[in-house]
C-alpha cells in the first residue's frame, strides 16, 4: 500500500470515528464536597440504539477511564437499578431536559450530550441525588390506606395510571413552583395521593383532603409545564383535574351547601 493511501485511510478513520462517537459533557461532584466541576469524555457506542445508561455503564467499566484531554477519571456516579425505565432512579438532566438515562438514546441526542443532577434536589455525588423530600412529603400528606380498600367503581384506570409514578422527580425537575423547601409539594405528591383518594372512603379522607389542598391544590399555578414530562407517561393533566375533583371541589361545593 502506498503512503497516500495510508493517509487517507486515517483521514477517513478519524471522520468515522468522529461522527459515530459522542462528546458527553457531565456536570460533576465529589462526594462530601461542595464544587460541582465539568468533565468531558468521548464515548464510541458498540450497538445500533444505544442509551446514556449504557454509555455510563461502558466509562465506568474502563480500566483506565479518561477524559477527553487524556486526565484520569474517577467512575461517574449515579443511580440505576432497572435498567427498564421501571424504578426512576437513573432520571438526570439530559441536554437540558430532564428524562430517565435508560430509556434515552444517544442516537435521539444533539452532540455533545450534556448530563446534569436532577436540579431541585441535593446532588449526593456527580450525577446522583437525594431524592428523600419526595417520600417525605408523602408522609406529610398521609398518602397511604389504613383498611383495605378498592377504586371506586369506574376509577380503576385512575388507580392503575397514578401507580405507576415511578417518585423519579422529573415533573418537579420543570415545575416553576417547586422547590425542596417550599410547601407545594408538586405532581409527585399528587400523583400517588390521587391512587389513595380514589381507594378511601369518604370519612377516612378528610385528613388527606385538607393536605392535599394546602400542599397541592393552593401552589399548583396550573402552568402544565409538567405534562409531557412524565417518562411513565402519566396524562399528569387528566389526573390532577379528576383528583383536585375528588379532594377539593366536591369540598368547596359542600361548604357552598352549609353556608
Ligand atoms: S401545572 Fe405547573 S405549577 Fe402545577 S405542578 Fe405542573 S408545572 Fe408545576
Ligand atoms: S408523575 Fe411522572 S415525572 Fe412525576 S415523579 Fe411520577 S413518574 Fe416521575
Ligand atoms: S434504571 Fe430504573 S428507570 Fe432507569
Amino acid at each position: 500500500m502506498k503512503n497516500g493511501e495510508i493517509s487517507v485511510k486515517k483521514i477517513k478513520n478519524k471522520k468515522d470515528t468522529a461522527e459515530t462517537s459522542f462528546e458527553i459533557r457531565i456536570l460533576r461532584k465529589k462526594r462530601n464536597e461542595h464544587t460541582q466541576y465539568w468533565q468531558t469524555f468521548l464515548y464510541s457506542p458498540k450497538e445500533e440504539n444505544e442509551t446514556v445508561a449504557t454509555a455510563l455503564k461502558a466509562l465506568n467499566d474502563m480500566e483506565d477511564l479518561k477524559d477527553v484531554e487524556g486526565h484520569e477519571a474517577e467512575p461517574v456516579i449515579w443511580e440505576n437499578s432497572c435498567l427498564q425505565k421501571k424504578c426512576g432512579a437513573c432520571a438526570m438532566v439530559i441536554n437540558g431536559c430532564p428524562g430517565l438515562a435508560c430509556d434515552t438514546r444517544l442516537s435521539d441526542l444533539k452532540k455533545p450530550v450534556i448530563l446534569e443532577p436532577l436540579h431541585k434536589f441535593p446532588v449526593a455525588a456527580d450525577l446522583m441525588v437525594n431524592r428523600e423530600v419526595m417520600f417525605q412529603n408523602l408522609t406529610v400528606l398521609e398518602a397511604w390506606l389504613n383498611q383495605q380498600a378498592a377504586p371506586a367503581e369506574g376509577k380503576n384506570h385512575d388507580a392503575h395510571e397514578a401507580s405507576i409514578c415511578l417518585q423519579c422527580g422529573c415533573c418537579l425537575e420543570v415545575c416553576p413552583n417547586y422547590a425542596s423547601d417550599g410547601s407545594f409539594f408538586g405532581m409527585a405528591a399528587m400523583v400517588p395521593a390521587s391512587r389513595v383518594l380514589i381507594q378511601m372512603s369518604e370519612e377516612e379522607k378528610s385528613n388527606l383532603k385538607d393536605a392535599y389542598k394546602k400542599h397541592i391544590y393552593e401552589g399548583c399555578g396550573k402552568s402544565l409545564a409538567c405534562q409531557n414530562i412524565c417518562p411513565a407517561g402519566i396524562n399528569i393533566q387528566g389526573l390532577m383535574a379528576r383528583s383536585n375533583a375528588a379532594a377539593v371541589w366536591k369540598l368547596f361545593s359542600r361548604l357552598r351547601k352549609k353556608s
